[in-house]
């Protein structure tokens, strides 16, 4: 069985990207242990010596590397990823660099129609930053739009988004075992 680490970009109380992800962790629960990171309490970035990196950042960087892949739900602010995260990613870039050939589901839930699709590009090319080199599917797209009507309040998604989540979540475990593969050669 894999091992997933799942980032909810926010530190809302209420998010639903966060309920999403709690979901995604319950339904794939037979074929994947998905461990979720919190890292909405986490300092603002700054360039501090080595020793001075937060210990929860050192924990969340130590579990990335071990886990076979990270799966992330971002909210969409401002036709961008929220702070939280992005302070998150610089953290994780900074010196350990865990998210190096890691291979990476991107998921977003927005109150609008267009389901974080321009957080999720945005993300797409933060996690292509040299520091953070993660492996990212092409064309993998999780776009989940209209938040309020389509996911519940236990994060269960409306069928048809949940036929498509099986999909998706099915090519990525295909992915994750490519890119193993490769990495054995
Ligand atoms: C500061 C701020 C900016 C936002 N900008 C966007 C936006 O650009 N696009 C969008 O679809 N929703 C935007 N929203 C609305 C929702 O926060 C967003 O749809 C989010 O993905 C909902 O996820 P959450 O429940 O996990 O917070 C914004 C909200 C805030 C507070």
């Amino acid at each position: 069985m894999n091992k997933y680490i799942g980032i909810a970009g926010t530190n809302y109380s209420k998010s639903l990207n966060a309920k999403m992800l709690n979901f995604i962790k319950k339904h794939f629960a037979a074929q994947a242990d998905i461990e979720l990171l919190d890292i909405s309490q986490w300092p603002l970035f700054s360039k501090v010596d080595a020793n001075l990196v937060p210990e929860a950042v050192l924990k969340a960087s130590q579990k990335i590397k071990q886990a076979d892949g990270v799966i992330f739900a971002t909210p969409e602010y401002d036709h961008s990823v929220p702070a939280v995260l992005m302070n998150a990613l610089a953290w994780l870039s900074y010196l350990d660099q865990p998210f190096n050939a890691k291979p990476v589901l991107i998921t977003g839930v927005s109150y609008g129609a267009l389901g974080t699709s321009r957080a999720q590009e945005h993300l797409r090319k933060i996690l292509n930053a040299p520091e953070l080199g993660a492996k990212l599917m092409e064309s993998q797209e999780f776009l989940v739009g209209r938040g309020f009507q389509t996911v519940a309040e236990n994060g269960q998604l409306e069928a048809s988004l949940l036929k498509e989540l099986d999909q998706q979540f099915s090519a990525f475990e295909t992915f994750v075992a490519a890119v193993k593969k490769e990495g054995d050669q």
